[in-house]
């Protein structure tokens, strides 16, 4: 989809995480890692890890209700959730149908979307497209992952690098005649993409149809990241065209937040100053679909982003998917 379905605007934002960090010297106490090697290669200074109690939709719940908040809007008003999610509570139903009945929501739509670490930009443009097909006024989008119970803990290269955690975002439709262009807010372009050929460098080798196992997450780093940087550079050019937009006029990019060393050859890439790049690798790790909302809400809260900012999200992930988002607020 090239432009948002009628520029649908970000109402507010919200984000939750576990209650137990993890550095990165705990890890290396039990497995052969370090702090050194971490900080060096990821960014990653530690991550939060879900406990007893604490689940996908858990946290998909906590921050939804920060975002609704956020935005002043009551739960009852929601008509659509669309949850990005690898790690659902369960095969089914969908986790944002157990957040629906948890924020006391009725009657309305409520869906998981599978997009793995691009998830959130898959769920933001599904959102973006059904208000303004008019399929309700106020949607919750979230992203909300629990990757640390898919990690084998024993792989050195996998497990250092992911995180749990959930943001949430509270979209309104905009007018249809009078779309996000000339300075308001809204969605104005977006741009998704797939290629299933790259299946093999980054999945999970379990699931309910294949081996009736959850499974574990395997990834061939260094391929994932050269393909990275090709693909976010190449997604983020398209999205500026289709907006009619400058480089140069991007406020923040909300990049998917999977690697300090992608963030910044991507910015490079593009000419973007790395003070306009929202970082918080370095205290959630990756945490895949999450990762994107809870960086942008991490940003909202501390004032950093504001009202009328031009806004780039982009994420890339296992699929290979990935896409980029512009939103002005
Ligand atoms: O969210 C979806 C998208 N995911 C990503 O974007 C991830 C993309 N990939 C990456 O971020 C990086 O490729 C990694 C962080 C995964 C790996 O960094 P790298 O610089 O590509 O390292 P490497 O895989 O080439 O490994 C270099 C060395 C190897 O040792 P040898 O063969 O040179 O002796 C690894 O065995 O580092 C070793 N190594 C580690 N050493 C200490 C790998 N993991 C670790 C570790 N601690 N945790």
């Amino acid at each position: 989809m090239r432009r948002g379905g009628a520029g649908s605007r970000v109402l507010g934002s919200g984000s939750a995480l576990p209650r137990r960090i993890v550095t990165n010297d705990e890890l290396a106490a039990r497995i052969d890692t370090s702090d050194e090697w971490i900080v060096e290669r990821t960014g990653i200074r530690q991550r939060y890890i879900a406990g007893e109690g604490e689940t996908t939709a858990s946290l998909a719940t906590d921050a939804a209700r920060a975002a609704l908040a956020d935005a002043g809007i009551e739960a009852s008003e929601i008509d659509l959730i669309v949850l990005a999610t690898a790690t659902p509570d369960n095969t089914f139903p969908a986790t944002a149908t157990k957040v629906q009945h948890a924020l006391g929501c009725h009657g309305g739509i409520a869906f998981d979307v599978a997009a793995v670490c691009s998830g959130f930009l898959y769920a933001l443009t599904v959102a973006d497209a059904m208000l303004g097909a008019g399929q309700g006024t106020r949607a919750l989008v979230i992203g909300a992952e629990t990757f640390s119970r898919i990690l084998d803990w024993e792989d050195r290269t996998t497990c250092v690098l992911f995180g749990d955690g959930a943001g949430a975002i509270v979209l309104g439709a905009g007018e249809a005649d009078t779309p996000a262009r000339e300075g308001r807010p809204g969605l104005l372009a977006s741009r998704l993409h797939a290629d299933g050929s790259c299946h093999d460098l980054l999945y999970v080798d379990g699931g309910p149809s294949t081996t009736q196992t959850v499974g574990h997450l395997r990834m061939k780093g260094p391929e994932v990241f050269r393909h990275a940087v090709v693909n976010l550079s190449s997604v983020l050019g398209e999205v500026l065209e289709d907006a009619g937009v400058s480089v140069e006029a991007i406020d923040w990019v909300v990049p998917h937040q999977a690697n300090k060393r992608i963030l910044d050859a991507t910015a490079r890439k593009l000419g973007i100053p790395p003070e306009k790049v929202i970082v918080t690798v370095d205290e959630h790790a990756n945490t895949s679909a999450a990762s994107v909302p809870l960086a942008f809400d991490t940003a909202r809260r501390d004032g950093r982003i504001g009202t009328g900012d031009l806004v780039m999200f982009e994420a890339m992930g296992g699929g290979f998917t990935w896409g980029a988002a512009l939103v002005r607020m």
